[in-house]
């Protein structure tokens, strides 16, 4: 099974001083995959990228890339092949376009083989091509989002990891945003896992999805038999079980 999973976490679990985080989650990324993380606030979903990461303490459990053991170490990820894409839009608005997709490759030593990196991400982002030289901070919120996506597609990742990427956005925007993720995957290849709170128009865009609540997954399938299930409005109403222990 193991061969197939581009990451997968077994059983993991993270405290932050005293508060119980994740509990001993199952979550894995197929090769070729779109999956969500979905669930309400607090749920644990950024935790679940954060240990994949290195940046969340894991307490026990274990986390596989490529179906190898790994120790998650956040300036090991990206030579790995793991990029995230944190919560935020956290792109530097003073700085340009091509100088936030530089830091984007940061690893790349190579300065023609990194503008030959940049130049074909930006092919597939017409709206910062053409801004490529303005200063971040003229762009539209969704064009920002777009950036930071960029900025880590500059990487080469195998595995995208996306966290929020439709917060604050126009329902047009986020269209545009979830649609731009399926065609990552398809043109380039990456895994991608897409966290995000409750956005049923996501489920159109992945393969699968899981849906986190108090720091467990308590449902897991294509986007169909979820939406069937009603999981998704019993976890946010909480009309569900409280989890045992
Ligand atoms: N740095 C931190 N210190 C203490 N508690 C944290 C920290 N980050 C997250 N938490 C707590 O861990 C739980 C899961 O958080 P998080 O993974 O951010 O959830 P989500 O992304 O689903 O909203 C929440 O109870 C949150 O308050
Ligand atoms: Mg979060």
């Amino acid at each position: 099974m193991g061969e197939e999973n581009i990451l997968e976490l077994k059983g993991v679990s993270v405290h932050y001083h005293g508060v119980k985080a994740l509990d001993g989650v199952d979550i894995a990324l197929k090769k070729g995959e779109v999956v969500a993380l979905m669930g309400p606030n607090g749920a644990g979903k950024s935790t679940v990228l954060k240990s994949i990461f290195g940046i969340a303490p894991i307490d026990s459990g274990a986390v596989s890339y490529k179906g190898r053991p790994i120790t998650p170490v956040v300036h090991g990820m990206s030579g790995l092949g793991v990029v995230l894409v944190p919560q935020g839009r956290r792109v530097f608005t003073s700085l340009t376009i091509e100088e936030n997709l530089e830091i984007g490759g940061f690893s790349i030593r190579d300065r023609s083989e990194l503008k030959k990196r940049m130049d074909d991400v930006l092919s597939a982002f017409p709206a910062l091509k053409t801004k490529r030289k303005a200063k971040a901070r003229a762009l539209s919120g969704g064009e920002q989002q777009m950036l930071a996506i960029a900025r880590g597609l500059v990487a080469g990742p195998e595995a995208l990891l996306l966290d929020e990427p439709s917060l604050g956005l126009s329902p047009r925007m986020v269209k545009e945003v979830f649609a731009k993720i399926r065609e990552i995957n398809v043109k380039r290849g990456a895994s991608i896992m897409v966290v995000e709170h409750n956005i049923k128009s996501l489920l159109e865009f992945v393969d699968r999805a899981y849906v986190l609540d108090r720091g467990r997954v308590v449902a897991e399938g294509a986007p169909g038999r979820l939406l069937e299930g009603g999981i998704l409005e019993k976890v946010f109403l909480g009309k569900l079980e409280a989890p045992a222990g």
